[in-house]
């Protein structure tokens, strides 16, 4: 099972989302692999910064990645895919791995998100491989701002699902991220774990339960 975290834009989420999402599953017991698709090495410079981590961390940000990246998930019961800041040939090669895309947006920049270029690669995937899924997922969101059923909308019009659980800015995650720490590790009953919680139990219901994603059916969060 991979699920990757892409984005052109930068900032969006993309690394502490990944990171966290593969803690929770890590925490459920699981085995997890991080793997590393921008340049810039966050995920890997979170890692060095720790003795040893829940999940294994490794660097693969090559543009021809899927290839190696298909062959070590083998080994996981789940690949979370940390992806790079642009729409280049790296990011194509993680959406070709992927079993579902998760695409952080900021409720700022929900105006353009249907013509970007990394949703354009998404769908272009999707006609070749038709069972990869995505969606994407309301980050950084202040307060207690409703971004309501009006975005909901446009993103179906637009062909892509939003998550139902949106992912507050919360200063948690930053400290967390600084201090090399997961966020179950630095704020364990915080809302910023629980939104995690109930954002990875979204997506697995997505991918493994074949819960439809944009109807009306309630994903299993227990
Ligand atoms: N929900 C959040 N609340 C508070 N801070 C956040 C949140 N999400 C991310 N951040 C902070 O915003 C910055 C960018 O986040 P992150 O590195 O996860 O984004 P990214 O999409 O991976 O960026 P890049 O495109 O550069 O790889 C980091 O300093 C991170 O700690
Ligand atoms: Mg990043």
């Amino acid at each position: 099972m991979i699920i990757s975290f892409l984005n052109q834009k930068g900032g969006v989420g993309k690394t502490t989302l990944s990171i966290n999402v593969a803690a929770y599953l890590a925490g459920q017991g699981r085995k997890v692999l991080l793997i590393d698709a921008d340049k810039q090495g966050s995920s890997n410079t979170w890692a060095s910064l720790r003795e040893d981590s829940p999940f294994q961390v490794i660097s693969l940000a090559r543009e021809n990645m899927a290839k190696d990246a298909l062959k070590l998930a083998t080994e996981f019961e789940y690949t979370i895919i940390d992806g790079p800041p642009h729409a280049e040939t790296i990011a194509r090669s993680c959406i070709v791995a992927s079993d579902f895309v998760v695409l952080p947006i900021e409720p700022s920049g929900l105006s353009t998100w249907a013509s970007d270029l990394t949703v354009r690669q998404v769908r272009d995937a999707q006609i070749i491989k038709e069972n990869l899924k995505c969606g994407f997922v309301v980050s950084r969101k202040i307060g207690k701002t409703v971004i309501g059923r009006e975005i909901r909308t446009m993103a179906g019009e637009a062909g892509i699902p939003v998550l139902k659980t949106d992912i507050e800015q919360r200063v948690s995650y930053a400290e967390s991220m600084t201090m090399g720490k997961t966020i179950f590790e630095w704020a364990p009953t915080s809302p910023a774990s629980n939104d995690i919680k109930q954002l990875t139990k979204e997506i697995i219901s997505y991918v493994e339960e074949d819960v439809q994603l944009g109807t009306e059916a309630e994903p299993a969060i227990a």
